[in-house]
């Protein structure tokens, strides 16, 4: 069964802790955590201080998604907020040290590769991740499309994890709903983002549902 991270970018945020309540309800997997700096990604979103409001609104796993230039002067404030997996981005010359920093802060580890970015440049980590994250869009907005070509990205990483036998969980992050999670199940995701095909439908159980049972007919 594939799992589902909902984005909490496409919340009501004036209402987010009775929105993150809503999806725990509604059998979401992880609460996925969209941090942007406006320099790594032309948008700025939310930090730790919002991540630690929060924190009590469920006991779901917090899977935090740094699309920040500096993410290494971030860590040890989302540590102390709550978060449980940092994810931190393989463009960066500094994402080996970041990730070290992460698991000593006493967090998962992930680290994110963009559309355009090869596979190669996350390879030399795989041994220290708990997510391969895979951008399936060019991160910065909620509601684009999605893009299939990178979907080989996740077969490949699958392979790869199986021949080293290894275990993170290879997540598929853009433009994620019922019409497209079938290509990343089938790929071999086995975790999905979505943000804009869970918040705003009204029911979000159904709409985390809708995603599962897309994906579970393409497994
Ligand atoms: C993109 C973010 C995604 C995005 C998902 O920069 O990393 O998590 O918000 O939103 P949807 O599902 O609407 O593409
Ligand atoms: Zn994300």
């Amino acid at each position: 069964m594939v799992m589902v991270a909902p984005s909490i970018l496409s919340a009501d945020l004036g209402r987010l802790a009775e929105e993150i309540a809503s999806i725990d309800r509604g059998g979401a997997d992880m609460v996925h955590i969209d941090v942007m700096d406006g320099r790594f990604v032309p948008n700025l979103t939310f930090g730790a201080p919002v991540v630690r409001k929060v924190r009590g609104a469920t006991s779901l796993p917090f899977d935090c998604h740094l699309m920040v230039a500096d993410p290494a002067i971030l860590v040890p404030a989302f540590a102390d907020a709550g978060a449980d997996y940092v994810t931190v981005h393989a463009e960066l010359p500094g994402a080996g040290a970041c990730l070290d920093l992460i698991r000593e802060s006493g967090m998962k580890r992930g680290v994110s590769i963009n559309p355009p970015t090869r596979l190669s440049a996350a390879l030399p980590f795989f041994d220290d991740i708990d997510i391969l994250l895979v951008m399936s869009v060019n991160p910065g907005y909620a509601g684009q499309g999605f893009m299939p070509e990178v979907l080989p990205k996740v077969t490949e990483a699958r392979h790869i994890r199986g021949e080293r036998g290894l275990g993170f969980i290879i997540s598929v992050d853009g433009g994620i709903g019922p019409g497209t999670v079938g290509q990343a199940a089938a790929a071999g995701a086995d975790m999905v983002v979505a943000g804009s095909a869970v918040f705003g439908k009204g029911d979000v159980a159904a709409a985390i549902r809708a995603i599962k049972e897309a994906a579970a007919g393409a497994e």
